[in-house]
């Protein structure tokens, strides 16, 4: 495929002011994609619509706190005015962490990240894809994790928030396969960005900085998955081997085996 393979199509990219959402609206934009960046931090993304407005695409911004009821609905609307037309993609990027045993964490900080990682892509996903299906065009692209393969001591409620993308993004993907509409889950392991600065991952940075993947290659490979159509895509060898291994050992071995693996040194 040619480089300009999204000349002129409308992107929203949810998390675009810093690590995945930022490659993947640079990788959009340099392929010739008109991109809203969304995210909370206005000045960030307002510096990378000006880097993006010397290449084929651009970028406008769309600040906004996704956690907000109501922030789906005019994150879309802004965007289809910002970009001059409906969305041809949507990225739901957006998304936060959370480390440490299950019931010494914070209620609030749990359920702003199910609301986040969950409630915010059913809800910007359900704004778009009427008229994806109506125009017989279009394409959802969720970041989930390799999390999503299997429960996650320690990161309990992440984990089950990325099962839940991944569950979602198969389901939908089933009802509108012959529809026009794409639908594609990435599935990252680490990836090297400011994800371990909160969340109190803060402990065990150096461990999964180690084994991470730069954002412009988990960006990338997003991006060759949603050329090819890919339903579930794992970048990185490691990852895929992990992916595919824990289906031959019983849920109870792998997730004590996670635990091991998660827990706090
Ligand atoms: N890094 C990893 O190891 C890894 C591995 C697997 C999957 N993932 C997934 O990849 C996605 C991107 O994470 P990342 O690694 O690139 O982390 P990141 O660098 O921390 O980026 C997270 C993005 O989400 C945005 N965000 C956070 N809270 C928000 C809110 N309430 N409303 C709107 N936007 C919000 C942030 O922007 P503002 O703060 O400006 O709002 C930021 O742009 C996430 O879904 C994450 O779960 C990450």
């Amino acid at each position: 495929m040619s480089n300009g393979d999204f000349r002129d199509q409308r992107i929203i990219v949810t998390g675009a002011s810093s690590g995945i959402g930022a490659a993947l609206a640079r990788g959009f934009a340099a392929a010739g994609g008109h991109v809203a960046l969304v995210a909370r931090r206005r000045e960030r993304l307002a510096v990378l619509a000006s880097e993006l407005s010397g290449g084929p695409g651009k970028g406008v911004v769309v600040e906004a706190d996704l956690t907000e009821a109501d922030s789906a609905g005019r994150v879309v609307a802004e965007a289809e005015a910002g970009l001059g037309g409906r969305i041809d993609v949507l990225v739901n990027n957006a998304g936060i962490g959370d480390y440490g045993a299950f019931p010494g964490t914070s209620l609030a900080d749990i359920e702003r990240m199910m609301t986040l990682n969950m409630n915010a892509v059913v809800r910007l996903t359900h704004a778009v894809l009427p008229g994806m299906i109506q125009r017989r065009r279009g394409h959802i692209l969720s970041i989930a994790s390799t999390a999503a393969f299997q429960p996650t001591p320690h990161m309990a409620v992440y984990g089950a928030t990325k099962a839940f993308v991944l569950s979602f993004s198969m389901g939908i993907w089933a009802e509108v396969r012959k529809k026009g509409v794409g639908v594609t889950c990435v599935c990252p392991g680490p990836v090297e960005t400011e994800f371990f600065d909160r969340g109190g991952f803060e402990s065990r940075k150096g461990d999964f900085s180690r084994v991470a993947m730069s954002p412009e290659r988990v960006a990338a490979e997003a991006i060759w998955a949603l050329r090819g159509r890919r339903t579930v895509y794992v970048p990185g060898w490691k990852n895929k081997v992990g992916a595919v291994m824990q289906r031959f050992a019983p849920m109870r071995t792998v997730t004590r085996i996670t635990g091991k693996v998660l827990g706090p040194k």
